[in-house]
């Protein structure tokens, strides 16, 4: 079990001042959803290139105010991060390699070009929101409180250059299944006629941008009735990326699995990290490499690939059951979860819900 250590930088505590009523609030906890439902507290940390980071504050959530040319609005000087908090059987609370997170904030502040935020005062801000707002995890199964760092350019002006200003936040919302349709396996639409990341670009970072350009892609899935969309490479549109929110895992007839290759394109999950070792300590052999998608279609249609998995923060572990592009559809195996899905998954959230031994050090309890 890892801990946290004090961060020099010292927070103040405004206080909510009309709180949400027990009963209010015990019915976004039944039934939370994802995204749309949220805490009563926010934190708030400030940077300039004259001060570093400072005024940092759990406060209560409320609208932030932009003047019409903060950075952000023009240029999309933005990035985030995901992580939950999970309430564990002896009632204490914990977050799940919040480090790791804090580790990827700051690769992808690097990348857009933004200024550090020290791992600590990630970890501590996160914490802090967490010990505020600890009436906000769900009590529903499978439920925990999703958390939202995020950091972008508040300078006022309009040149094209790194601003000198940024705000960074933390908000928490309550959180159940991602998926709405609550299938037991997703459908994915392979896109064709875009891309999300080309080399050199900003796929690796988690910046708002991306989730931009995968919107009608998205909504192209969706409209062809499907959950999600899945990204071939920019290059050759050809071998599997990632969907937009999600890394991708396929399990072949031999007990195999694979994984796409972190190739600079791809977002770095910690879900994705942690599956690979859960998977090695199984004795399973797991490989990070390219896959193409006529090899998927070939492999699902001879039965080499029996299964396949999405992961991440907000969608766990997703069977994935079928795939459909313009050139027709296939299904993987039964077209339902497979059995080392279920399996790995089930380790997984035993670990990050407390429920099992924590041998990697991955929990960080909040007490
Ligand atoms: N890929 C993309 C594009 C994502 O947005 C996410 C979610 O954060 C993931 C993969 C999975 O990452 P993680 O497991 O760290 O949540
Ligand atoms: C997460 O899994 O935390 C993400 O940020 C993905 C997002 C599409 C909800």
């Amino acid at each position: 079990m890892a801990t946290i250590a004090e961060p020099e930088l010292q927070f103040t505590t405004r206080p909510v001042d009309a709180p949400i009523s027990a009963q209010v609030r015990a019915a976004v906890l039944a039934n939370p959803g994802f995204g749309t439902q949220f805490s009563e507290h926010m934190v708030t940390i400030e940077w300039s290139e004259k001060r570093g980071w400072h005024d940092a504050v759990v406060g209560p959530r409320q609208p932030i105010a932009l003047d019409p040319a903060a950075a952000v609005l023009h240029y999309a000087q933005e990035i985030f991060e995901g992580l939950k908090a999970y309430r564990h059987p002896d009632g204490s609370v914990a977050l799940f390699r919040p480090y790791e997170n804090a580790r990827r904030f700051n690769r992808s502040a690097e990348r857009l070009a933004m200024p550090a935020l020290p791992e600590d005062v990630f970890v501590e801000s996160v914490r802090r929101l967490v010990e505020a707002d600890r009436q906000w995890l769900p009590t529903v199964d499978g439920g925990s409180l999703y958390l939202r760092p995020f950091m972008f350019a508040s300078e006022v002006f309009l040149g094209v250059r790194p601003a000198r200003e940024y705000k960074y936040v933390v908000i928490a919302s309550p959180a159940g299944n991602y998926f709405k349709s609550g299938a037991p396996a997703v459908s994915i639409w392979v896109s064709e006629d875009y891309t999300r990341a080309a080399p050199g670009g900003t796929g690796a970072a988690k910046c708002g941008g991306n989730y931009a350009a995968s919107l009608v892609p998205q909504a192209e899935a969706i409209a062809k009735g499907h959950d999600q969309v899945v990204f071939l490479d920019a290059v050759e549109n050809k071998w599997i990326e990632e969907l937009g929110g999600m890394n991708l895992y396929f399990v072949f007839d031999d007990g195999t699995l694979l994984t796409p290759a972190l190739s600079g394109t791809i977002l770095a999950g910690i879900t994705r990290d942690s599956l690979l070792t859960l998977a090695r300590d199984e004795g399973l052999t797991v490989q990070e490499g390219r896959y193409g998608i006529d090899q998927w279609r070939e492999d699902a249609q001879s039965g080499r690939l029996v299964e396949c998995f999405a992961c991440g923060t907000a969608a766990v572990v997703t069977p994935v059951g079928k795939v459909a592009s313009r050139s027709g559809e296939f299904t993987i195996g039964s077209g339902g979860p497979g059995q080392l899905t279920q399996k790995l998954k089930s380790r997984l959230v035993a670990i990050q819900r407390g429920e099992a031994p924590d041998p990697h050090g991955w929990v960080v309890k909040l007490g």
